[in-house]
């Protein structure tokens, strides 16, 4: 694992443990690197309205555009279930697939362990930003 793989996955695990889910007792952490090496953090947010709930990861793209980034490598992605490799929902590999399909995704476990996979993988055929291209 290289440090900055290390770091990546130090932090989702650290994010999940900001998680507000009190409905549903499942926290989620997710950290997304940028191009320039940046770690932007999220974790899920939770509504008594359960539809206005975020995801983390989509809570880290949020807060990664508003703080400036829009070019990202890489995105580890963590809960609390131990025995298997855990994916992000549909509505969030749609999500990062608006800043393209080049992303490494890390599916970690709560130990800190990996299984690398690929935005690709995760969301084949997809439908992105260049479709809506005039033509
Ligand atoms: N959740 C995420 O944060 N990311 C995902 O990719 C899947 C689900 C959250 C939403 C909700 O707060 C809880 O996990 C249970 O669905």
């Amino acid at each position: 694992m290289t440090d900055q793989v290390k770091e990546l996955v130090s932090k989702c695990l650290q994010a999940r443990d900001l998680a507000y889910c009190p409905y549903s007792r499942f926290p989620v952490g997710a950290a997304i690197l940028t191009i320039d090496g940046a770690i932007i953090t999220g974790c899920n947010v939770e509504n008594a309205s359960y539809g206005l709930t975020v995801c983390a990861e989509r809570t880290a793209i949020q807060r990664a555009v508003v703080e400036g980034h829009r070019e990202f490598t890489a995105i580890a992605v963590t809960c609390d279930i131990k025995d298997r490799f855990v994916g992000p929902c549909g509505a969030c590999r749609q999500v990062l697939m608006e800043f393209g399909s080049d992303w490494i995704v890390y599916l970690t476990k709560p130990d800190g362990s990996y299984k690398e996979t690929s935005l690709s993988e995760l969301l084949p055929l997809a439908f992105t930003p260049a479709h809506l291209a005039k033509n």
